[in-house]
């Protein structure tokens, strides 16, 4: 493994599950549904950047450029600074604005040569990009997520970028968003959210990451003031994070009960009443 370049994520205890960070020159898909700290993530790993003096771009679709910077500042991480010695663009294209940085449309043609021209404005070398959301892009036009997806990632793949592509997830349905984006990336980090004895509870797990032996575990994460996100301990197989509820238990059973009694052939048991 020792000939793989990799890029920290800029927490120490999620490197440990990738056998040291992100493959250099890889696009990774991050999925999960809405809070549960797939852009504090992709801070962490711009704010890493940052620190390694890589080039650092920021597509920010679902909030302002000036959210990604106070929330950043909530962690201790000063995008502002980095900002300024142009070592980072933040890219906003939810606020409309006229500024050189800012995309007036969510097309994947005007976000790729935005991206292209902060690449050249910010010089060569290794270079990190998140993309919050990609998925956005596409809103409109769902089935073209797949073909969208391989378009980025064979345009940018000549720019020496490694890229976090967000998507988002469904609320009700927990459906990827037109599922493009996660089979032509090099790797998959899925954020997860449950309410367990009324009490909200995130988790993160690695489902793919190409040329990389990564946990299969799933971990419980919280994000804390003045630091971000932080690993608690593995999930585990705790019966309550895979238990249904009762009722739901009790529905299965008697549906279960309905299909077999009209099944033919079926052994039924006397003391289920069937035959009275
Ligand atoms: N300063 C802070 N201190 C502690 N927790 C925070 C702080 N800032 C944000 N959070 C927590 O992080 C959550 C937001 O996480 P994040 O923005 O990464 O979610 P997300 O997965 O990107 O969601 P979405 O899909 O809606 O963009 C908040 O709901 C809150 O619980
Ligand atoms: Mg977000």
């Amino acid at each position: 493994m020792s000939e793989v370049e990799r890029l920290s994520t800029g927490i120490p205890d999620f490197d440990r599950l990738l056998a040291g960070g992100i493959p250099r020159g890889f696009l990774v898909a991050v999925t999960g549904e809405p809070g549960t700290g797939k852009t504090i993530f992709c801070i962490h790993f711009i704010d890493q950047g940052i620190k390694d003096e890589d080039v650092c771009i920021y597509v920010t679709t679902e909030e302002s450029r000036q959210s990604i910077i106070r929330q950043a500042a909530q962690f201790g991480m000063d995008f502002q600074a980095a900002l300024k010695r142009k070592k980072l663009i933040i890219i906003d294209a939810l606020m409309g604005l006229e500024d050189q940085w800012s995309l007036k449309s969510l097309e994947v043609e005007e976000l790729l040569d935005k991206v292209i021209e902060a690449k050249k404005a910010l010089g060569y070398g290794r270079a990190r990009l998140v993309i919050d959301s990609l998925s956005a892009f596409w809103l409109d036009k769902p089935a073209m997520a797949r073909r969208y997806s391989y378009f980025v990632k064979k345009v940018l793949s000549k720019w020496d970028f490694t890229i976090l592509a967000v998507s988002q997830y469904a609320i009700t349905t927990s459906d990827a968003f037109g599922f493009g984006v996660e089979h032509i990336a090099d790797g998959i980090i899925r954020f997860r959210r449950y309410v367990r004895n009324g009490v909200l509870r995130r988790y993160v797990i690695v489902e793919k990451m190409r040329q990389t032996p990564h946990s299969l575990t799933m971990h419980e994460i919280t994000a804390l003031d003045g630091k971000g996100l932080i690993l608690l301990r593995e999930a585990g197989e705790r019966k309550e994070d895979v238990a249904l509820p009762r009722s739901v238990v009790e529905r299965l059973v008697r549906a279960k009960a309905e299909r077999e009694k009209i099944l033919p052939g079926e052994e039924i048991p006397k003391e289920e009443g069937f035959n009275s």
